[in-house]
């Protein structure tokens, strides 16, 4: 069973590469489910409901949260009353909403499950070990796979391994950076240390660069901004997963510019 997961959706641009892309991408390898990272979809940071709509319209089945779980106060306005929106499942002081969710696809379940890391994290959290160990007590799904979001890269690779074997993939988000490590660990867990983002291709991690510049080298009074043009990129990776045993057969990252497959270098 063929499963895509896109990188963090950053603005508008995210939106609309993802809009553009998403169902040429799944129909292209044959994917029958897509798993989006809509963290960073409102101006850059949070997912307003409207943001939430056209991410789900645009095809994605589930849609994934991070440490902008709830910036502006959006996702706790609306969370309850949908269905396939993920947020972290160890958020310590936040309990709206599911931080793990089964979905069912021509009679296998799906188990999607966000987790928000500890290191370099400034969000207060709870073990993101001891609450997986908890889901996982909580009941079997056919494949399970994981959104562990954190900058850490060793954090992530120790989780999917302290997991090998018992998840189906581990896949890294937050740093907006595609890692080149994508690889099966030895018990059948799918890992990649981050699979990217979604949004605009010249850009730092989706920012426009002389808004960044003013931010953070000049340390200006005004925030950070979403670009209006120039090339959409969009990040992802797809799965390959048996669902008699839970295990992953391949993991292959997807980068695309402006609806065409690339090659890096
Ligand atoms: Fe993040
Ligand atoms: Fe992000």
């Amino acid at each position: 069973m063929k499963i895509l997961f896109f990188g963090d959706v950053v603005g508008n641009r995210g939106i609309a590469s993802i809009s553009s892309s998403l169902k040429k991408i799944k129909e292209r390898y044959g994917a029958c489910f897509c798993i989006v990272n809509g963290e960073n979809a409102a101006g850059g940071f949070g997912l307003r409901y409207s943001d939430y709509r056209l991410l789900r319209d645009a095809g994605a089945d589930c849609v994934t949260l991070g440490n902008h779980y709830n910036d502006h106060g959006f996702v706790e306005d609306y969370i309850e009353d949908t269905h396939a929106l993920v947020r972290p499942c160890n958020t310590r002081y936040f309990d709206y909403g599911p931080g793990s969710i089964v979905f069912e696809v021509g009679g296998v379940t799906i188990r999607v499950t966000n987790v928000l890391g500890t290191a370099f994290m400034k969000e207060q959290v709870n073990s993101p070990m001891a609450a997986l160990t908890d889901i996982l007590d909580e009941g079997k799904a056919d494949i399970h796979i994981v959104d562990y979001h954190a900058e850490s890269t060793s954090e992530k690779a120790t989780f999917a391994y302290l997991f090998d074997g018992r998840l189906s993939a581990v896949i890294g988000t937050h740093t907006h950076v595609q890692s080149n490590d994508a690889r099966i660990l030895p018990k059948g867990t799918a890992f990649m240390t981050d699979v990217g983002m979604c949004g605009n291709l010249e850009s730092v991690i989706g920012y426009e660069p002389t808004s960044v510049i003013n931010r953070i080298i000049f340390n200006g009074p005004t925030g950070v901004r979403i670009g209006e043009e120039g090339p959409l990129l969009i990040n992802a990776v797809l799965l390959d997963i048996n669902p008699e045993t839970g295990r992953t057969e391949s993991i292959r990252p997807i980068y695309w510019i402006d609806g065409e497959e690339r090659v890096y270098g």
